[in-house]
């Protein structure tokens, strides 16, 4: 999820679109750049780092001062974050620059084919690829705006695209599919943005662009086509929102967004990892088949939310792989004496790259010699650097100390490690792999459909505001969830809360259930007959005892129905896809609750984001 700016009018371009990245800074900051256009001529600067590093830069070498231009604040999906891969990326003759947002699935082609036809690409992006087949096309005739026509045509994956040309000095180019890109209206000027934060501060009269549509921008007029040409209808809106919540994208906090935001990191998650043959494609891990197929243990080891998604990937991982698995706190990990070899693949799971504890047991595991994978979500981050391999989430940045969308997205990059391992050592057949993978490609669309029915979830969160304590039962793969929707609530609300193995109840537990205690209660799908029934006895057992039910089970389960206080209904998923529904309800639980008590979402009491001390 990177940040996108662009500007045509009366106005020194440089200086609105520097300001306009800076408002979407919080969107990914490990690259920025420029291109602006003057004199026929195209100056680009960038730098890795954040927006500072290329501030610098244009106050050293401050470049001709144009009225049309355009700029990119980075959150590498491809390639490391330095110099050479932020954006813009330019064609062969410095005549064409691109700015990218998003994910081009079909890049390692489209650049074979680009080298042969003796392109230089200098980059490792899948964003320099377009600039060459924009050159191209430009070159085959009808201007930029055709040109863009025909090369979106080629591309598969999600992507915003930004572009200018030389040769048409007062023109900017938008396309987007699967990726934001919102119009900013102005008088005798106009903008280009990933959201509206950019250009609020200039005009509050936006267009939000559609799918598969190309915009032509210049400064008196803005046209919107279709891919194939054809005039789009647009839906033109006026900004209410402050810059702070335009910051937000319209939420009240950053918890909020990302929550909104998890269908899509989960859909950017998939992209590019499933080929048209249906196979798993995890070559990006580094680590060879041959070496996948010799590991004969694994060991996760994480910390807070990133330790819950371990204990899920256990279940995936021997039930699929059929390899042995133990999850481990990475905090404990590292001062135990684990027997580890060369075929014990470590996976460590951290969404920041930078928690010390999952860095020190990952280097006490590299002294055991032991294979290491990381679950990274900030490319350039330590922890990947310290891996044999690594395989990203791309959740995009993740700004509130709360992790949600980043655990969605773990928990995707989980499946795909454990399904890629039951491919290469063939514990699965093909067709079954194939079928589970078509299960994840529709996952998006049933988080969408669990938040579409939180309101009921968010009422239930305020009438218990004034509550001492929660307690979370889950069994199977909804245990790690149990213990996820405590830690959230712990962390939000400031309550007693805690997970439990519906199982363990009658080992102790059980003393605890008291008249009116809210217990939420994690449902395995009916499917599961075995474990189904016997977590319904154990809604009965803690019901008899007065407690307050709050029953979390999949769409048309009846049977839960007489023993349910509250009943959260989600979508009938696979049983070891379910902590992707199941966890949604219990994230806008929290965060509501910790609303209601008046507490700062996004920046709980003595908590940080990123752990980097031990
Ligand atoms: C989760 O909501 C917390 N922010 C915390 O438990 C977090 O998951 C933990 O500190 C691990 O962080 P990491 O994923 O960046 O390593």
């Amino acid at each position: 999820m990177c940040g996108i700016v662009g500007y045509v009018g009366g106005r020194p371009a440089l200086d609105v679109v520097v300001e306009g990245l800076a408002r979407l800074e919080y969107r990914g900051y490990d690259s920025a750049g420029v291109a602006v256009l003057a004199d026929g001529k195209l100056a680009t600067a960038k730098r890795a780092g954040k927006l500072v590093n290329l501030r610098g830069a244009l106050e050293e070498e401050p470049p001709p001062e144009g009225t049309l231009g355009m700029g990119h604040t980075r959150w590498a999906t491809h390639g490391a974050p330095n110099d050479r891969n932020a954006h813009p990326h330019v064609d062969c003759t410095g005549s064409v620059a691109v700015i990218h947002n998003g994910i081009i699935e079909n890049f390692a082609e489209l650049r074979a084919e680009l080298e042969e036809g003796g392109h230089r690409l200098l980059s490792d992006t899948d964003t320099e690829a377009v600039a060459h087949l924009l050159e191209d096309e430009v070159k085959a005739g009808g201007g930029l705006v055709e040109a863009m026509r025909r090369v979106c045509g080629r591309l598969e994956g999600a992507f915003t695209l930004v572009a200018v040309h030389t040769g048409d000095p007062d023109l900017v180019v938008g396309a987007r599919r699967n990726s934001p890109l919102v119009v900013g209206v102005g008088e005798g000027e106009n903008f280009l943005a990933s959201d509206v934060a950019a250009f609020i501060a200039h005009t509050r009269d936006a267009i939000e662009l559609g799918q598969d549509q190309i915009v032509e921008l210049r400064a008196d007029g803005v046209t919107v086509t279709d891919f194939e040409g054809r005039p789009a209808d647009v839906k033109e809106y006026h900004v209410d929102w402050d810059v702070s919540a335009a910051e937000k994208g319209g939420f009240d906090y950053f918890m909020l967004k990302e929550i909104a935001e998890q269908p899509r990191a989960v859909a950017d998650t998939l992209l590019g990892r499933i080929g048209t043959d249906g196979r798993l494609h995890l070559d990006e891990m580094r680590i060879p088949d041959r070496e996948l197929r010799e590991v004969d243990k694994i060991i996760i080891v994480a910390c807070g939310t990133s330790y819950h998604a371990g204990l899920i990937a256990k279940y995936a991982i021997e039930h699929w792989a059929g390899l042995p698995c133990e999850v481990e706190l990475a905090s404990e990990f590292r001062y135990r004496d684990p027997i580890l070899s060369p075929t014990t693949l470590v996976i460590a799971i951290s969404q920041s790259g930078e928690t010390m504890d999952a860095l020190m047991a990952v280097r006490h595991a590299r002294e055991q010699k032991a294979k290491l994978l990381g679950i990274c979500n900030v490319n350039g981050s330590t922890l990947p650097r310290e891996c044999d391999g690594v395989l990203y989430t791309h959740a995009g940045p993740e700004i509130a100390v709360a992790s949600t969308k980043a655990f969605l997205t773990q928990l995707v990059a989980v499946y795909l490690i454990a399904l890629y391992i039951a491919q290469v050592r063939g514990t699965k057949w093909g067709d079954e792999v194939f079928a589970m993978v078509q299960l994840l490609e529709r996952m998006p669309e049933k988080v969408e459909k669990v938040l579409e029915t939180m309101e009921p979830v968010r009422e239930l969160a305020r009438s218990l505001s004034n509550e001492r304590c929660v307690l979370f039962l889950g069994r199977h793969v909804g245990f790690p969830v149990a213990l996820e929707g405590a830690l959230k609530l712990k962390e939000l609300a400031y309550m007693h809360a805690e997970g439990f193995a519906a199982g363990e109840l009658k080992h102790g537990p059980i003393a605890l259930i008291e008249e009116g205690l809210p217990v939420v209660v994690v449902v395995p799908p009916r499917a599961r007959e075995v474990l189904h029934d016997k977590i319904v006895s154990n809604i009965q057992e803690i019901r008899a005892r007065g407690a307050r039910t709050i029953v979390i089970a999949e769409d048309g389960d009846e049977s839960v129905e007489p023993y349910a206080d509250t009943l959260i209904a989600v979508p009938a998923v696979p049983t070891l896809l379910q902590p992707l529904v199941t966890t949604v309800p219990l994230q806008v639980f929290a965060c509501e609750l910790a609303t209601a008590k008046g507490h700062d979402v996004d920046q709980p009491r003595n908590l940080a984001k990123s752990v980097t001390v031990e």
